[in-house]
């Protein structure tokens, strides 16, 4: 096994969820389409490649097909057909002035429906098949903010087309859209939660039970490095969320702060994890540059994160409000702007509420948190 930090993990470097990939599996084999939902970073692509190679295994015809840097209607039809041509179904249709491997003039979707029937009447509906689609939100949120008009016909039309081929009769196609950014808030929040209705959530998180001392274990193998349990134990307090990317993240440390001693002691993943925190550090990018996407309410957002990367014992309701209604001056659109936001960073993993307390998710991105914009 390979200590992959940051891409989606493949094959043999794909470690654990076999609770996950069964109950996946089961509902897949039952006719399900799912919406992989979790935060950034938790490993819903390895997970949908993983169910697309396991599909494969029983037989089954499986794509993925990534939207995370289509922008337009074009790059997405585009993707799409870059996914499915050679199939021998695909070749039952051609569509004019269209080739997919060069750049051609683009075209608003929702005005040219007729390649999206022509998907829709080539796709194999009496075959077993799964189609993964990577990122379908960001793609969503793209088209939305693209749209001079800003209204949402694209939008609705892309997701009732995905939903039109789900509801052919017979179909034995089953999806599965991986989506970092709350995919069913997005369509609740435009009226839009009809599309889905007809898809199972499925959550994935941390690791459980033992998987993440065996992981600890399996990459340590391979570096011919050990660790006592104790030490594990004491690695994985420190993480807190017990991510398969935050591991493999400290692991790389771990190893470069490895000389020669084979055996890891407390004070090396200490001197790792210090090092990863480091203000500097470009591993929690992804974090804070989500914050972008909140637009005007970033600056609360960014308030309310680093109120909580102070209090590791967290922070009540009332007390963060205050400092929203510091800024504000009104208490009613205070707590409007917290509601808002508290909801925002819980779902996609910033924060999480206990006992009245809201606290960073994960320690690690806490202490990373405080030394860029605290200290
Ligand atoms: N089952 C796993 N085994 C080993 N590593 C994993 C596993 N799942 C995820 N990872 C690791 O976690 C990191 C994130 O994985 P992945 O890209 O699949 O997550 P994601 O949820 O799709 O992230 P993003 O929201 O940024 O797209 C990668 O470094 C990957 O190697
Ligand atoms: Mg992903």
């Amino acid at each position: 096994m390979k200590n992959i930090v940051g891409s989606i993990v493949e094959k043999e470097n794909f470690f654990g969820r076999e609770k996950e990939i069964n109950r996946a599996w089961e509902l897949l084999e039952n006719g399900n389409s799912l919406i992989l939902a979790a935060p950034r970073r938790v490993g819903k692509s390895s997970f949908a490649k993983k169910m697309k190679d396991k599909a494969e295994i029983e037989g089954w015809k499986g794509y993925y097909i990534d939207l995370e840097k289509s922008k337009t209607e074009t790059d997405f039809i585009k993707r799409f057909l870059t996914v499915l041509k050679g199939e021998k179904w695909f070749e039952k249709f051609k569509v004019d002035n269209f080739k997919v491997s060069v750049p051609y003039v683009s075209f608003d979707i929702s005005k040219n429906e007729d390649i999206c029937q022509k998907i829709e009447q080539a796709l194999p509906y009496s075959e077993d098949t799964l189609i993964v689609i990577d990122e379908l939100t960001i793609f969503l949120d793209n088209l939305h903010e693209d749209n001079k008009k800003n209204d949402l016909d694209n939008v609705e039309f892309v997701l009732n087309w995905l939903r039109g081929l789900r509801q052919v009769s017979g179909n034995k196609i089953r999806w599965i859209f991986c989506s970092s950014i709350g995919i069913e808030n997005f369509a609740s929040a435009h009226n839009l939660s009809y599309t889905l209705n007809d898809v199972t959530s499925f959550a994935i998180d941390e690791l459980k039970g033992n998987e993440p001392t065996l992981f600890i274990k399996e990459l340590a193998e391979s570096k011919k490095l050990t660790f006592q349990d104790d030490v594990i134990q004491y690695l994985l307090n420190k993480l807190g969320w017990k991510l398969p990317y935050f591991i493999q993240l400290l692991f790389k440390e771990i190893v470069d702060f490895t000389e020669s001693e084979k055996e890891i002691s407390i004070d090396t993943i200490d001197k790792a994890y210090a090092h990863t925190i480091s203000k500097n550090s470009i591993h929690f990018n992804t974090w804070f540059e989500r914050l972008n996407e909140y637009k005007e309410d970033k600056q609360y957002a960014l308030i309310l994160l680093k109120e909580l990367s102070r209090m590791k014992a967290g922070k009540s309701r009332n007390s963060l409000q205050s400092l929203i209604v510091e800024k504000v001056l009104d208490v009613d659109k205070a707590e409007e702007i917290l509601n808002r936001i508290l909801f925002l960073l819980d779902k996609e993993g910033y924060i999480m509420e206990s006992a009245g307390k809201y606290t960073f998710r994960s320690p690690f991105l806490r202490d990373f948190w405080y030394n860029r914009f605290v200290l």
